[in-house]
């Protein structure tokens, strides 16, 4: 992985979670140059010559990422790559839910995917960029409770889908990732009794959405890539 990266410019979106930071560390081992963008804050994440972290973006409002984009490319002078991590999580019944969940969720998880590619493009275009979007094993293979999350990831497939064809002759790919449970603190609490060693690591995840952004899969667009964990 070192060096295949070297001289990419990346953007990452939602960049201040776990799976954002996870991808921001890899992506900074494999040579690239890194903007964490998102909610959060910029004083958590430790510095590195390669690295802006850009907090305080609600990833929903055009204007705000537009400018944060361009200031990732007033820095490097062009963006490569966009891994589109932003994105929630609810768990709830159609009984028992909430309706306003689901538009909740739409604009966590589609819009600002759609938002992110959108103020990116002038830049991905230029450099026959790539983008990643993180849609969810839920997409394909929904559980109860999981109707509003997996519809707003299918949102996420479908956006991916559309624009890979628009965007094919450009020379841009686009491609989906759909984990299933990842490890983390917040997965832990929610699921105390699970055997954890069966879930997939951000680390591993983040080294599949590298090799996706990469010139190693510079043939594969359109793709829908299930990452399985063992559970
Ligand atoms: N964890 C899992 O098991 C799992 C499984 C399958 C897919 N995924 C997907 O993988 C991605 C990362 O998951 P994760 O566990 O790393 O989640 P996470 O730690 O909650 O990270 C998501 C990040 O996106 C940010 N974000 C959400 N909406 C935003 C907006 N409108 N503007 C700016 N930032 C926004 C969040 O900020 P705030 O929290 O401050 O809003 C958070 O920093 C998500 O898309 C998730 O749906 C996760």
């Amino acid at each position: 992985m070192a060096g295949r990266m070297k001289d990419k410019v990346i953007i990452v979106s939602g960049g201040f979670g776990v799976l954002g930071r996870a991808v921001g560390q890899a992506a900074i081992e494999a040579g690239a140059c890194v903007a964490l963008i998102g909610h959060g804050r910029p004083e958590e994440i430790a510095p590195h010559d390669r690295l802006m972290a850009i907090g305080g973006v609600d990833l929903e409002d055009l204007a705000p990422t537009t400018r944060a984009f361009e200031a990732v490319a007033a820095r490097w002078n062009k963006i490569d790559g966009l891994a589109n991590i932003a994105g929630g999580f609810r768990w709830q019944t159609l009984e028992g839910g909430d309706l306003a969940v689901w538009p909740d969720l739409f604009r966590m998880n589609v819009l600002t995917a759609a938002t992110t590619m959108k103020a990116g493009l002038p830049f991905l275009r230029a450099a026959r960029g790539a983008i990643v979007n993180v849609a969810a094993a839920a997409a394909q293979d929904a559980k109860a409770g999981m109707g509003a999350y997996a519809a707003s990831k299918s949102g996420v497939l479908r956006l991916t889908e559309s624009a890979a064809e628009e965007l094919k002759d450009a020379g841009v790919r686009v491609n989906a990732i759909l984990p299933t449970i990842i490890d983390t603190p917040r997965n832990r609490k929610d699921m105390p009794n699970a055997d954890f060693t069966r879930w997939a690591q951000p680390d591993q995840i983040a080294r599949t959405i590298l090799f996706l952004l990469s010139d190693d899969a510079s043939a594969i667009t359109g793709a829908e890539l299930l990452i399985a964990s063992r559970s």
